[in-house]
């Protein structure tokens, strides 16, 4: 029997294997039929408890060029929505699909339906961590500055799931990451001190200016999560917003990135997410490779490269 292959959080893995995922992403992108029909016969179901327009689009792309096929559900058409446990859910559907992608807004949901499942679940996005969009964020990062080791990445805004997985990220391939947000909204502390505890450089500051200082990159996120309080107040976020002139404070070839939705105008400027700095579209383009490899490391690790 083989090991079941889970695709939760980048803190599970050795780095090797993260960087094998990229490469063979990045083999896929530039020769998408290099490997044929990999995953003929085989199924995704994904689960959708909140919305998705990439991860979504991209994972069934990804499976279909690979030859399988994809079931996507929201909460609301299955049982879950009327109160069938999680742990059901994942044991049925194991017996009918070879893997399950869950977006939800509770980690813990993700680990209970996780550990259900006798087949590969896949993070499609929780409140603690968003781990395949960070592949493809290094991936794109790498293919317009070169390696990331080494090189310094600044976030500016909220502290939220994907600031924590940049932070995961930074400590499995090597960079420096500056978080600058409100006190209040500081990244997850179990991620900070496992980061802490590996020798990662992180740091955590008020001030978004220093930590643009040197930065080959500037990213931010949305203000108002998905697992967030829809009211939430956003105005101690404002002098993070990223606009030219923070911009104007990172290096000069500094590229912009964001994984998307943006909100206009808040988050960012225009000028600053259209502008030659921005790198958002290449990102959302390689969530695509990145979840063929994704799909592949879970279901046909030998065809990984
Ligand atoms: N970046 C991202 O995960 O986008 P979606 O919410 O549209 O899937
Ligand atoms: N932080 C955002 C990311 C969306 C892709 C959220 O959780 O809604």
């Amino acid at each position: 029997m083989t090991t079941k292959r889970n695709f939760l959080d980048l803190d599970a893995f050795e780095a090797q294997e993260l960087r094998r995922i990229i490469e063979c992403a990045q083999a896929l992108k530039e020769n998408p039929k290099c490997c044929d029909t990999p995953l003929f016969g085989k199924t995704l179901a994904m689960i959708f408890e909140k919305p998705s327009t990439r991860t979504r689009i991209s994972f069934d792309l990804a499976m279909s060029q690979l030859g399988g096929k994809v079931v996507s559900l929201s909460t609301k058409e299955l049982q879950l929505g009327r109160g069938e446990t999680l742990g059901d859910t994942a044991r049925v559907l194991s017996r009918y699909v070879n893997a399950i992608l869950l977006r939800t807004d509770s980690h813990e949901s993700l680990d209970e339906f996780a550990s259900a499942s006798s087949v590969p679940v896949v993070n499609g996005l929780t409140d603690k961590s968003h781990p395949c969009q960070l592949l493809a964020d290094v991936m794109t990062f790498e293919e317009h500055l070169g390696s990331i080791e080494g090189k310094v990445v600044a976030w500016l805004g909220d502290g939220n799931n994907v600031a924590a997985t940049w932070i995961q990220a930074a400590t499995q391939f090597n960079f420096e990451i500056r978080i600058a947000c409100p006190q209040t909204l500081q990244p997850n502390p179990e991620v900070l001190l496992w980061a802490e505890k590996r020798g990662a450089k992180v740091s955590v500051t008020e001030d978004p200016l220093s930590a643009l200082e040197g930065a080959n990159c500037v990213v931010t996120d949305t203000w108002v999560s998905l697992s967030d309080d829809q009211d939430k107040s956003v105005d101690i976020l404002k002098p993070f917003q990223v606009n030219s002139s923070k911009m104007s404070l990172a290096n000069s070839d500094a590229i912009f990135m964001h994984c998307l939705p943006a909100k206009r105008g808040q988050e960012v400027t225009e000028d600053v997410l259209d502008g030659p700095a921005s790198v958002v579209f290449d990102e959302a383009e390689n969530r695509m490779h990145v979840q063929k490899a994704i799909l592949l490391w879970c279901l046909a690790p030998e065809k990984l490269g």
